[in-house]
């Protein structure tokens, strides 16, 4: 072996066992954010969600994403929403789906719990002259009468961001009663598989234990991060669970994008 190829080959060894020591202290470093999830509660974690999706900053980045679909949106969109009947846009954001699907032709009525975006939603629809009906509200109450809609959009992993599991149940519930038999809802959320932390790591195991205790916060749950937001990673099984309970019949099951797609029978 010559001396350079050794010389290289170290340099190789170097980088990769730098990579891990890294990617190690990322893990700890990440650990003090976990912690908020053992401590606080279910509105908690609400308020530090919303008040986070409420932020200028956030709004902004969201005001500024013209109307468009991504390439996963487009096809499910073209393969199960007529253009026309009655579509709800769930967590609509600044309208970024809403006001697209509208011009499309969707009678659209869309809903956010953020105030700075729907106030956005508004005026873009307005500036475009386009008839969407926004409401602020958030999933786990929907204001919205029984059998009202054709289709369900939620897009961008925000199933994710529903805690605690009967809050993401009751939701489905919800969403199932405001469907009209035959209606879809396209359903986005994180799966967990790729990641290999999840449901396994130190904090899941802590956690689990801690959340015996009364301080601590007894609706934890394998899978739960906090990162920026709450986010719920799912497994397979767990989630078609959820889909189950709330009675949603699944016609496709896109899990490594991301997206499911339910029928109300
Ligand atoms: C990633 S953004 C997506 C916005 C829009 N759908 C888009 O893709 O451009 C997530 C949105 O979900 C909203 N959101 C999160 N949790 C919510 C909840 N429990 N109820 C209503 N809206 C929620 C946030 O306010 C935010 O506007």
């Amino acid at each position: 072996m010559s001396f350079r190829y050794f010389a290289g080959y170290s340099l190789l060894f170097l980088a990769r066992l730098l990579g891990k020591g890294l990617a190690q202290m990322r893990r700890v470093i990440s650990l003090p954010q976990q912690f908020a999830l053992i401590i606080w509660t279910p509105s908690e974690i609400d308020r530090y969600s919303r008040d986070d999706w409420n932020g200028w900053p956030t709004v902004q980045i969201f005001v500024r994403a013209e109307h468009w679909l991504d390439a996963m949106e487009q096809a499910l969109v073209e393969r199960y929403f007529s253009k026309n009947g009655e579509l709800l846009n769930l967590a609509c954001g600044a309208g970024r789906e809403a006001l697209l699907l509208a011009k499309r032709g969707l009678r659209v009525t869309a809903c956010d719990w953020s105030p700075r975006m729907v106030a956005e939603a508004r005026r873009r629809a307005q500036e475009a002259e386009l008839p969407i009906r926004l409401a602020l509200a958030d999933m786990y109450h929907l204001p919205y009468h029984d059998e009202a809609f054709d289709y369900m959009l939620l897009t961008n992993i925000v199933y994710s961001y529903v805690f605690p599991r009967w809050r993401r149940v009751r939701f489905l519930r919800q969403a199932h009663a405001v469907l009209k038999p035959g209606g879809v809802f396209i359903i986005s959320f994180v799966p967990a598989r790729g990641n290999p932390r999840i449901p396994a790591g130190p904090s899941e195991w802590l956690f689990m234990r801690l959340r015996r205790w009364a301080p601590f916060n007894r609706e934890y749950e394998p899978g739960d991060r906090l990162e920026g937001t709450f986010v719920h990673y799912f497994r397979s099984e767990e989630l078609a669970q959820e889909f189950q309970e709330a009675q949603f019949l699944v016609k496709e099951w896109l899990w490594d994008q991301r997206y499911a797609v339910l029928v109300k029978l």
